[in-house]
């Protein structure tokens, strides 16, 4: 008994010693929520990444690859649309961790949450959701991904990440698949036993569609769909899928109306003769809306109705990847809205901007077997309570209408500069604020990025050669004003040389 006081009492001791611990924590979250976002950037080392962040790089690079660090970020101190470096730069964040912030470093509405009860106890007990889903996982499923669900489907399987998003929306086409054409609803012996040496008919020759220049991310089915550079699918054994052609479209896309129209017939044509004669049987095809990685390379809404219209005639199920273009980025909550499509697309697949990843579906793709798309967290809790956040924060102050404003006045800029500095800038192009332009050669294009930075404006590339736009949904023209001044004093210096 006195042992059982004697450890009640210890245990609260160690709980307040916890609790003052943590006093120190908490007023850092709540200062952070008070802080300001500059009105410009503020450029304080001649070279970035800095002193402070090299240093801090040197340390990391003895545990980890740093190749690819442009500099160390200060996320205490980030703001709104301004990402702070570690010695002190504020630089406007037109890159946004690869298209993943959506509405501001620091922002209120999602420290909040992140402060919350319902996130600790979150945090501190991770369930197994497939098999020990909390009491509120429903309520908060509806009020996040369920409240901007994509019309017609109604169900969402929640994952880890883009690719994991992908790869699983494959394995849901696939079981789709062979459940429609398995005549009793049982598995024959001769599957049971082929499936354990990854032989047919168990483990089936079915096929996933996927674009050229197309990205749908690094995992192994993912990456076998993955078409934008050979580095990343170099070494990796693949699946022998098929690849049609995405339309190459000129700008400005009024001028080439008729040529583009020529162009997306031929891919479509081409993808629809893969459909009819691939040696493997096609299970899904997969698109984005704008591819991202491979280029910022666009279609027109008739070339996906046309996709929609072959796919449904090929009993071949179409998954959009809305990893990149999903939570209102292009001017919609979903870019494929703007489709309009008669059918809805049969899966989409989202993760980056939305915190949570995972797909939208038909219940029909749910498989008849418990434990098949399957894993030990399917999904995250704490995640999903940030969506929750970020969906009001979108819904409530219409960042959707803003994000469309604020992209037609970038693109207002953009134009007139692409003809001033044509040789620097071309084929402007995008929807919302999620646009892009073409430089000349990928080396010109990593100088204009590196001088950027130096101006203050972080930015990033895709493709070859293309300078992508991925600001938060927050931006507004006044910091549209601060880019184009800051790109203007770029393009300037550049057009000496070039
Ligand atoms: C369209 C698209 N799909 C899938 C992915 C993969 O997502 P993740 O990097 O989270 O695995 C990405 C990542 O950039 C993407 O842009």
């Amino acid at each position: 008994m006195l042992g059982r006081i004697n450890t009640t009492a210890a245990v609260a001791r160690s709980l307040r010693l916890r609790s003052a611990r943590l006093q120190p924590q908490f007023a850092r979250v709540r200062a952070m929520s008070q802080l300001v976002e500059p009105r410009e950037p503020s450029v304080v080392t001649s070279k970035i990444p800095g002193p402070a962040s090299l240093a801090s790089l040197k340390h990391l690079s003895a545990m980890q690859d740093t190749r690819a660090a442009a500099f160390v970020g200060d996320y205490e101190k980030s703001v709104g649309n301004y990402i702070v470096d570690a010695d002190g730069n504020q630089l406007l964040d037109m890159y946004c961790q690869i298209a993943s912030i959506p509405v501001g470093y620091n922002n209120a509405a999602i420290l909040a949450a992140a402060r919350s009860d319902q996130m600790a106890t979150a945090l501190a007990n991770r369930p197994a959701l497939g098999v020990y889903p909390s009491a509120d996982w429903p309520q908060l499923l509806e009020d996040s991904l369920l409240r901007v669900r994509p019309a017609g489907l109604d169900m969402v399987f929640t994952s880890a990440h883009g690719s994991d998003a992908n790869e699983i929306a494959y394995k849901a086409a696939f079981i789709h698949y062979a459940r429609m054409r398995r005549s009793s609803g049982v598995f024959s012996a001769a599957e049971l036993e082929s499936v354990m040496d990854n032989r047919p008919p168990g483990s089936p020759n079915v096929a996933i569609l996927s674009f050229s220049s197309g990205f749908h991310g690094r995992t192994f089915g993912a990456l076998s769909t993955t078409r934008s550079k050979a580095l990343h699918k170099m070494d990796i054994p693949a699946f022998p899928w098929p690849r049609a052609p995405f339309p190459q479209l000129r700008y400005p896309l009024d001028k080439y109306a008729e040529e583009n129209a020529q162009e997306e017939k031929r891919c479509l044509a081409e993808t629809e003769e893969i459909l009819r004669s691939n040696p493997v049987p096609i299970a899904a095809v997969i698109v984005e809306p704008i591819q991202s990685e491979g280029g910022d390379r666009q279609a027109s809404p008739d070339f996906f109705r046309g996709l929609r219209r072959i796919t449904r005639e090929h009993g071949v199920l179409l998954i959009v990847d809305e990893v990149q273009t999903g939570c209102a980025a292009t001017g919609s909550f979903w870019a494929h809205e703007q489709w309009a499509l008669d059918s809805p697309p049969d899966m989409v697949t989202f993760s980056k901007k939305m915190q949570a990843a995972g797909f939208y579906h038909t219940k029909e793709l749910v498989p008849d077997q418990p434990y098949r798309n399957f894993n030990t967290w399917m999904g995250d809790v704490p995640r999903t309570l940030l969506t929750r956040a970020i969906v009001a924060e979108v819904l409530d102050k219409d960042l959707i209408s803003q994000v469309r404003s604020t992209g037609s006045y970038l693109v207002s800029h953009l134009k007139p500069l692409s003809i001033r500095y044509h040789r620097l800038v071309s084929n402007v192009r995008g929807q919302g604020t999620f646009l892009a332009f073409d430089c000349p050669t990928p080396e010109i294009r990593a100088e204009l990025l590196h001088l950027m930075r130096l101006e203050g404006v972080n930015m990033g590339g895709s493709g070859e050669a293309s300078v992508r736009f991925r600001p938060m949904l927050t931006l507004t023209s006044a910091h549209v004003n601060v880019f184009v001044s800051r790109f203007e004093s770029v393009l300037n210096k550049m057009y000496q040389k070039y």
